[in-house]
């Protein structure tokens, strides 16, 4: 493992807090060196290819798969949850120009000024709220999309599975059911994975006792930044930007002169293939074999994964595409503009945000580390008046 740490008058300090343990979880683990994901037991691949969203919305709230009534039950309430108040409608209105990084978390913010139990921090209603958040976020995201592009919004239908129904909020036309897979199989690679900067946030806020709509809103935050969420735009740019196959290895050869990263490839914790991206390119294949490749981003992406797999640079320091390097693809085919693509990441990860602050509660401790001061003490106050 490599940390980056600092020496310190007060001794080493671990620099990000890279392998800090934080807490215990029963929620997801991940073995980097492997490349395995679970979901509170169960592979990856398992629940990528049979659960829906809502059935891992479930395992992850409630800690254990759903009878079908169960699951029946979960999906009616969220589908009953997806209207947004009129408060809410508004300041998407204000904020259409804004990024929606911006407006999902004073959206969210919004709602829990309006729900009556916002402060309440018991288990149960800590997961209703989580539910409810779920459930209205990819509103407020296809109200955004449409809005800023001068389209009429159109309202959640409750007859439509979670992601059918995000998609044809956002495109305004009933998806193909490979649209909703791949939006559902998105959305479920996403809800989870450990304690990256996001939900470590998002605990840090929830630890005070602040209520679970003001620490979602804090994980938000964190998910906005480039080194977090944004990293499929930059990759999606990066494959449109390389063009064809033939200008891979001198794309790579030019990154590597230059110090540049290739995006889309390397993982703080996976030293594998990240298992989330082998899914997800299987399922890109499945979609462009379909629907075709017409800008040729897809094959791209193939030439350069092959490239960087047999390139010693890459293979020594165990560089591998992660999922964000396949994402992209499907989402540009699809319609939705870049600056979705993170909003989306939250409409998923939100509920192992939530997870993790259930968890964290049932033995809550306020974080509070400590800094090593290493300015000087007892400086002489000057008054101002002397200061010149
Ligand atoms: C994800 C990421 C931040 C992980 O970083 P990390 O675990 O801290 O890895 P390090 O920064 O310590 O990198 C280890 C080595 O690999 C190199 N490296 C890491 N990612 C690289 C990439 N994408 N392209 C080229 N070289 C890369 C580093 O330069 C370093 O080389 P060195 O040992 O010669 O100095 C990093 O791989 C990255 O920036 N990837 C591109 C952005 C991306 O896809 N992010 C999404 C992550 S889900």
């Amino acid at each position: 493992m490599s940390h980056k740490v600092i020496e310190s008058p007060c001794g080493p300090i671990v620099h990000g807090l890279e392998d800090v343990l934080v807490k215990t979880t029963e929620i997801s683990d991940i073995d980097g060196e492997r490349g395995v994901l679970w979901y509170r037991g169960y592979r990856i691949e398992d629940i990528a290819e049979r659960a829906t969203y809502e059935e891992v919305v479930y395992l992850l709230l409630y800690g254990r798969l759903p009878t079908r009534a169960e699951l029946r039950q979960l999906a009616d309430e969220m589908a009953e949850e997806r209207e947004l108040p009129g408060e809410a409608v508004e300041l998407i209105r204000i904020m259409s120009r804004a990024h929606p990084m911006f407006v999902l978390p004073a959206v969210v913010n919004v709602l829990g000024s309006l729900d009556p139990e916002a402060n309440r921090t018991d288990e149960q209603s800590d997961i209703r709220k989580a539910i409810r958040i779920a459930s209205k976020l990819p509103t407020a995201i296809a109200y955004h999309l449409r809005m800023s592009r001068g389209l009429d919004i159109v309202r959640p239908r409750k007859d439509l599975g979670h992601s059918a129904n995000l998609v044809y909020m956002m495109l305004g036309r009933e998806p193909a059911p490979l649209e909703t897979r791949g939006m559902d199989l998105y959305l479920v690679l996403h809800a989870d994975h450990e304690i990256p900067a996001s939900t470590f946030t998002g605990l840090v806020a929830a630890s005070t006792l602040t209520d679970m709509y003001s620490a979602i809103a804090a994980a938000l935050a964190a998910l906005k930044g480039p080194l977090h969420g944004g990293a499929n735009e930059a990759a999606l740019r990066q494959h449109r930007e390389i063009g064809s196959p033939e200008r891979v290895p001198q794309y790579v050869e030019d990154a590597l002169r230059t110090g540049r990263r290739i995006m889309g490839v390397g993982h703080r914790v996976y030293k594998a293939y990240d298992p989330r991206a082998k899914i997800y390119k299987a399922f890109t294949r499945q979609y462009v074999e379909k629907y075709g490749d017409p800008e040729g981003i897809y094959g791209v992406a193939e030439a350069l994964e092959r490239y960087i797999l047999g390139h010693e640079y890459y293979a020594s320091r165990r560089l591998y595409p992660n999922i964000d390097f396949w994402s992209g693809i499907f989402w540009h085919y699809l319609g939705i503009p870049e600056q979705y693509f993170t909003p989306i990441f939250a409409a998923s990860r939100v509920v192992g945000w939530a997870a993790h602050i259930v968890e964290y509660r049932r033995n809550n401790r306020i974080f509070r580390p400590r800094a090593c001061y290493v300015g000087p003490h007892d400086l002489k106050y000057v008054p101002i008046e002397e200061r010149g």
